[in-house]
């Protein structure tokens, strides 16, 4: 059983931590706030600490997962942040979703300083990370992921090492890009369905066995339907994400017209007071 902290103990960290303690890994969490952390304390075990550096020092592999960009530079290279205490051949570990260029820039920070950074992000929403059943996307050397990897299993259905620091982010991205521009036909085919007249749930029944069915319209058509959208994923999260994918083609010449429309259509959702909704709010703008 190795020594660990986890960082950020939001939707996400606080359940993945807690399946990493219940296997029996030595677990010190870090939350900035800090009632949270010692929420977790008490339900898990193992110990809060003050700071991501606290938290850091003697771990064998920290792992963090806070919410964009500038979260993540805040807790490794700010202050008190968990960089300036890691162990020597330690492995951080990051399974915020955020860009590649910040995966780079840690990773060179972390080769300079002598110790490893994969970055990681998931996919599978809260229920993967309560069912410990998340899909891993990494990016970084192979001997750090290999080591890695046990940990990460406490809370992983899959996870694969795809390429150099920052592979795990544009793998992301491929994710991202590919949920919304299905969303969006999902939600168009729905809303055409109700103006037609048909019975919603009857035609998917029919057409998900077929060459339409999708991950979203199994787990979200009866939602969509409803018309009920506070549960999910938020709206502002896939903001974040589809910024950073949008970001990234700017760079590598990649075309995106249908993910950039998509993109405008969540922010007509926000405006519309929706950036906790699930992503498949989306059908509300067709309505
Ligand atoms: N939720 C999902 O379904 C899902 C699915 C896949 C990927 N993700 C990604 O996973 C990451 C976390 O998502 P989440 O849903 O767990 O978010 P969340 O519930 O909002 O939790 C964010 C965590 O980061 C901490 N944090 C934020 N800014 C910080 C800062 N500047 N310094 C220190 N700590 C900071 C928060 O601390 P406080 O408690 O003090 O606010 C909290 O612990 C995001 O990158 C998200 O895109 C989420």
């Amino acid at each position: 059983m190795a020594k660990t902290a986890f960082i950020g103990l939001g939707v996400m960290g606080y359940p993945m931590a807690g399946h990493m303690a219940a296997k029996g890994h030595e677990v010190v969490v870090y939350n900035r706030t800090g009632a949270k952390a010692e929420g977790w304390v008490a339900k898990h075990g193992g110990r809060a600490a003050a700071t991501p550096a606290e938290a850091a020092e003697g771990a064998e592999f920290v792992m963090a997962c806070v919410g964009n960009d500038d979260d993540l530079r805040s807790v490794t290279l700010g202050e008190s942040g968990a960089f300036a205490a890691m162990a020597k051949d330690a492995v951080f570990v990051d399974h915020t979703t955020a860009s590649a260029d910040v995966a780079r820039e840690l990773d060179a920070e972390a080769r300079a300083a002598g110790f490893h950074f994969v970055d990681a992000p998931v996919s599978g929403g809260q229920a993967g990370a309560e069912n410990g059943a998340l899909t891993i996307m990494c990016g970084g050397e192979e001997a750090a992921f290999e080591r890695a990897a046990p940990v990460m299993d406490c809370y992983a259905r899959s996870r694969r090492l795809l390429g150099p620091a920052g592979a795990g982010q544009l793998t992301k991205m491929v994710n991202q890009i590919c949920i919304a521009g299905l969303v969006q036909g999902l939600s168009e085919g729905l809303a055409f369905a109700e103006k037609a007249g048909l019975d919603g749930e009857a035609v998917v029944d029919v057409i998900s066995k077929g060459a339409a069915g999708s991950w979203q319209m199994e787990n979200r058509h009866k939602t969509m339907l409803a018309d009920e959208f506070e549960h999910g994923f938020a709206v502002e999260w896939m903001r974040k994400d589809l910024d950073i994918c949008l970001a990234e083609a700017r760079r590598n010449g990649a075309r995106l017209p249908v993910t950039a429309l998509v993109d405008q259509f969540y922010g007509e959702v926000m405006r519309r007071g929706g950036k906790r909704w699930d992503t498949s709010s989306l059908i509300r703008l067709l309505r």
